[in-house]
């Protein structure tokens, strides 16, 4: 069974990081468009990043879950702080029940979890369950071909893994920020984890770029994006239940 190897609030801090609001978020909603009136499972929700996002833009119904018992604490004091209607479980993705016929399953940094290509396909199936007939799966994993040269650190992160990576490469990326921490997990190729995918009851499985938002083009400037848009150390995707 595939586990974090971390539990830390500490991940919170990445909040506040330009890279994960103005390439990821903005990437993934742009990927998941309108979600007005959709149920919405987010799974390895951490802090709820996403599903509060999701449910300012109007879902119906968001639950996060994830195995983190402080991330999952964290989420709940930020929902406390500001209801949004979420609701967040405690729940490893291999054991969680059916907890709905989801419209969407969100699975942002979860697949890098699995340890072999077996927890993959099962990883795959377990978020496959969760969704409506015609429902659509989105998330992010980790390039399989990161700039281990360039690096990321103007970003404020760090990533080391053999270069070049290949299946099941342990991935460790260093946040900068206070105090820094590092998160440990596998880096997958593309075509190993589309065949899990597809293992697992899915099709149309559609590979996305990262993309920066206008406002962080204006901010930032175009030269200080271009690392993470030539070479980023992520890359999104999206796919529909067979
Ligand atoms: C890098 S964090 C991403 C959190 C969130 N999706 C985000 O983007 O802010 C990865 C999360 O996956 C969770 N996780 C790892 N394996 C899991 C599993 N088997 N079931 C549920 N959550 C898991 C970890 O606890 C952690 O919160």
């Amino acid at each position: 069974m595939a586990h974090s190897t971390y539990e830390t609030p500490v991940y919170a801090a990445t909040a506040a990081m330009p890279v994960r609001s103005h390439i990821e978020m903005h990437t993934l909603m742009g990927l998941l468009g309108d979600v007005t009136g959709k149920s919405i499972l987010d799974v390895a929700c951490g802090y709820g990043y996403y599903s509060r996002a999701l449910a300012q833009r109007h879902a119906a119904r968001v639950l996060g879950i994830d195995l983190s018992e402080s991330l999952v604490g964290v989420a709940r004091e930020l929902e406390e702080r500001e209801r949004l209607g979420i609701e967040y479980r405690v729940l490893d993705v291999f054991d969680a029940p059916v907890l709905g016929a989801f419209d969407v399953v969100l699975a942002a940094w979860l697949l890098p979890y699995a340890t072999t290509v077996a927890e993959l396909e099962a990883m795959a199936q377990r978020l496959r369950a969760q969704l409506a007939p015609g429902g659509m799966l989105a998330g992010i994993v980790p390039s399989d071909t990161p700039d281990l040269q360039r690096n990321y650190t103007q970003y404020g992160m760090t990533v080391t893994a053999p270069d070049p990576p290949g299946d099941a490469a342990e991935y460790d990326i260093t946040f900068h920020v206070e105090p820094p921490f590092a998160i440990r997990s596998r880096i997958w190729t593309l075509p190993t984890l589309e065949r899990a995918l597809v293992a697992g009851g899915f099709r149309d499985v559609r590979w996305v770029p990262a993309q920066c938002s206008p406002e962080g083009l204006a901010e930032f400037g175009r030269e200080y994006w271009e690392p993470m848009l030539t070479r980023p150390n992520l890359v999104f995707f999206t796919a529909r239940t067979k």
